[in-house]
């Protein structure tokens, strides 16, 4: 099969479109013909070795696919070929751990593109319990924005954030991939979303999203413009994906008793912040990583029912891999992009 396989660590120039060895589907498990595949920020972090150092060589990146039920393993009943499917976008690797639950705290969880080939190729083995039916009715280049963004996104705002019905919630870097799907997420548990962007473009974007406040940060300090909209207390939950210190200033945009969720790094890996704006306020951080296979479900049936929307920039072949790392690491892309593995 095709893939873009990477050798060593690097940058973009790393990714090679190459012919590897088809995966021949073990027992209780389901190959999968790649329909299109997501890339995540993540992905270039792996790709440059930030991630896991010790990573075995040749590696496939990429966690997200929309795919077709290419050839099933011995023992699997529950799909036939050609069904329409979705790889969770992370399980454990260990049959004895497939029943913990959350999934994301089994010992040998991992996601596909890490410790696992992924989606960067024209197919991929997943065992049966970790496949879902396609139920969205959208196309495999918009399935394919969906499954970490959603996923992760159910589980750091309803299960770890809390977010319920009436909260207002500050989602950062709304016009991200995992931004514009958060964003959703909330609204779509009935919270007021108030959400940053650093440009006016993606700012129209994200309004199309129902976000009730955009804040450009580069024209306008977030945590003033939230203290306003909120008549001075500061929202109940951040979903922080940038850190760094945008973090410490999420934690003077929370209420006294709310929480920020630490989500990613993209402002950086290193936070300081005065420790009493913390515990005089009763404040709390709590980190979210990956998902359960139920947050997965969870976000799906959301588009199922038209609430979520798949917010694809482009797509682009396969052998083009490198160019979408490079518009990612730009900044120059709103939602996801998409690679097609079977177009040249
Ligand atoms: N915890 C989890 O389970 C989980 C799951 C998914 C993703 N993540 C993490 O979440 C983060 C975002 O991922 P993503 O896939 O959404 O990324 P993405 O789609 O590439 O979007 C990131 C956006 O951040 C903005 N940005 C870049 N540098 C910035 C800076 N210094 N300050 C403020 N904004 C900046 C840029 O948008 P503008 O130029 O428009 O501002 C950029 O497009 C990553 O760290 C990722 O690892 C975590």
């Amino acid at each position: 099969m095709k893939a873009s396989v990477i050798n060593e660590f690097g940058d973009v120039n790393v990714l090679k479109y190459s012919d590897v060895e088809t995966p021949k589907p073990k027992r209780g498990n389901i190959l999968i013909k790649i329909l299109a595949a997501g890339i995540n920020r993540f992905d270039l972090y792996i790709r440059k070795g930030e991630v896991a150092p010790e990573l075995p060589f040749p590696h496939i990146l990429g966690t997200d696919a929309a795919g077709e039920v290419a050839q099933l393993g011995e023992g699997v009943t529950s799909f036939n070929v050609g069904d329409r499917v979705i790889p969770a976008p992370g399980y454990p690797t260990k049959e004895e751990e497939y029943t913990i639950r959350p999934t994301n705290t089994a010992p040998s969880f991992t996601i596909p593109g890490l410790g696992v080939w992924g989606t960067y190729a024209q197919y991929m083995e997943v065992p049966e319990r970790f496949v879902m039916k396609d139920i969205t009715g959208l196309k495999p280049e918009e399935v394919a924005t969906l499954p970490i963004a959603i996923a992760t996104g159910v589980h750091a705002t309803k299960e770890i954030g809390g977010v319920k019905a009436g909260d207002k919630v500050l989602v950062h870097s709304g016009a991200s991939g995992s931004g514009s799907m958060i964003i959703q997420i909330a609204k779509a548990l009935g919270a007021q979303v108030a959400t940053t962007v650093r440009d006016n473009k993606k700012g129209e974007a994200v309004k199309k999203l129902g976000t009730d406040l955009v804040i450009n940060t580069r024209e306008e300090d977030f945590v003033e413009r939230i203290k306003q909209w909120t008549g001075g207390q500061g929202v109940e939950v951040v979903i922080d994906n940038l850190g760094g210190d945008v973090l410490a200033k999420s934690l003077e945009s929370v209420k006294p008793g709310g929480v920020v969720v630490a989500f990613g790094f993209v402002a950086g890996t290193q936070v300081s912040f005065d420790i009493r704006n913390l515990f005089f306020k009763q404040k709390q951080i709590r980190g979210s990583m990956a998902s359960d296979i139920d947050d997965l479900k969870y976000g799906l049936e959301l588009v199922r029912k038209g609430k979520i929307k798949p917010v694809l920039d482009h797509t682009l072949p396969l052998s083009r891999a490198a160019e979408a790392h490079r518009l990612i690491a730009e900044n120059k892309v709103t939602g996801n992009i998409v690679l097609l593995p079977w177009e040249e």
